[in-house]
């Protein structure tokens, strides 16, 4: 054992993986080395429908009723993981027009698709108004922006209003709400920017209100999501009318570090109901809500795996280099919406569940010290040509890391179960 150095901890390795009976990690149930050999190569993303499956099933069951969910793409747009997500939930949300036509393409409808994000193009309005799908607008000059573009096509927009909230989601890695922002309209302001859309003629679809993104404590997403209805109440009686759909944004995060518990949806879904039912809207009986969430629904799903390529020594410190990297997995290298860098889980994959003796440094194939997938970390002894998995890929690999960046191939990908 190369004990010169005390080992880092890392997160939790997700429920749903086992290894056979020669520690070859299963994904799906089947052998992490046959997925290699079935993609061709590593590195490679793996992503698991079934996991995501049994998490809506579970997140449907705990959500009061009225709560439709829907699914921000932007975690994880791949084609094939996109068609199956179309059967699963009641809307995508996209952020671009690139987003736009994966969507359509899915086979999602239009009127189930919302577009929010800030610095829209006119040629993505015009795409999203020609294609009928919800823009959740920004500002007032986008609005403005959006009723010009429609006016010429001669189309009745679909418009919402996505909301900046005066609170933000307590706790959360991503703060989206409260103060300046570049997202939304200051809640103070939507009421009258309502009021043009309906004089303008346009089909008002609601509001969209998301004040943050990967929050574990049930207790503050209770308390955004109650401040959040309330607040649609506030702007529903100033405006004197009832928005079609509340978005109520997500939140949910997962696990990824040392000490990270899940969210205790039980706890969300009933606190939720509670809040519902002190909501005007949702005793109306025409209003509907949506959450809007990515990483909750897919991230556990995924895992990278990985090829060990070299393994060499440095002031008696062990570094085993893999085919991968920063390039594909920005956010295990601690470079995408983290402070502090920390261990996502990761594990020898065909090692997976064996005893631990060994700290190594997992770094990437990038020449430079950002790409580090696994710092210090305690694993079985590994050698050259064993693989590598790291959990919790499913979102904001893939589609959130600089694949571009230093001209090593794209990652390749397998979707099982769709
Ligand atoms: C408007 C909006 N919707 C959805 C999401 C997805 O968040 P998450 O993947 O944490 O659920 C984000 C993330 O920043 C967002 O900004």
């Amino acid at each position: 054992m190369n004990g010169e150095r005390k080992a880092k901890p890392m997160g939790p390795i997700p429920a749903g993986y086992a290894a056979d009976a020669s520690a070859m990690l299963l994904i799906g149930g089947e052998r992490a080395d046959a997925l290699v050999e079935r993609a061709g190569d590593t590195p490679l993303f793996v992503y698991d429908t079934a996991l995501i499956g049994a998490r809506i099933a579970h997140l449907r069951a705990a959500l009061p009723a009225e709560i439709d969910i829907h699914y921000a793409i932007k975690a994880n747009s791949h084609p094939a993981l996109l068609r199956y997500m179309a059967g699963q939930v009641g809307g995508f949300d996209i952020a671009s027009g690139g987003e736009l036509a994966l969507a359509m393409a899915a086979g999602m409808a239009a009127d189930a698709i919302s577009f929010a994000g800030p610095g829209k193009r006119d040629d993505e309005l015009t795409a999203a108004i020609r294609a009928g799908v919800t823009l959740n607008l920004e500002s007032e000059g986008e609005a403005a922006r959006a009723l010009n573009i429609a006016e010429k096509l001669g189309v009745r927009p679909r418009l919402a209003v996505r909301v900046n909230p005066d609170f933000d989601l307590k706790g959360s890695g991503m703060r989206m709400g409260g103060g300046a922002k570049a997202f939304g309209v200051d809640a103070d302001r939507v009421p009258a920017l309502i009021r043009r859309i309906l004089d303008a003629g346009a089909d008002w679809q609601g509001l969209h209100i998301f004040a943050g993104s990967q929050a574990l404590d049930a207790a503050s997403i209770a308390e955004t999501q109650a401040a959040t209805l309330a607040l649609a109440d506030d702007i529903s009686a100033h405006v004197g009318a009832v928005p079609p759909l509340v978005n109520i944004g997500g939140g949910l995060g997962v696990p990824y570090f040392p000490g990270d518990v899940p969210v205790d949806v039980a706890h969300v879904g009933q606190e939720l109901g509670r809040s519902l039912s002190q909501s005007a809207l949702a005793q109306n009986g025409t209003t509907r809500f949506a959450m809007e969430l990515g990483r909750y629904l897919v991230a556990e799903a995924g895992v990278y795996l990985t090829r060990i390529v070299d393994i060499k020594q440095s002031h008696g410190e062990t570094f085993a280099m893999v085919d991968g990297g920063l390039h594909h997995q920005l956010a295990a290298s601690g470079n995408f919406g983290t402070v502090v860098r920390r261990n996502y889980p990761l594990a020898i994959a065909n090692h997976f569940g064996a005893p631990a003796s060994h700290i190594v440094h997992i770094a990437g194939c990038l020449c430079t010290p950002l790409d580090k997938l696994g710092d210090a970390v305690l694993l079985p002894e590994a050698s050259v040509g064993d693989l590598v998995a790291i959990f919790l890929a499913g979102a904001y690999g893939a589609s959130a890391s600089p694949a571009a960046f230093l001209g090593h191939p794209a990652a390749r990908e397998l979707v099982l179960g769709a």
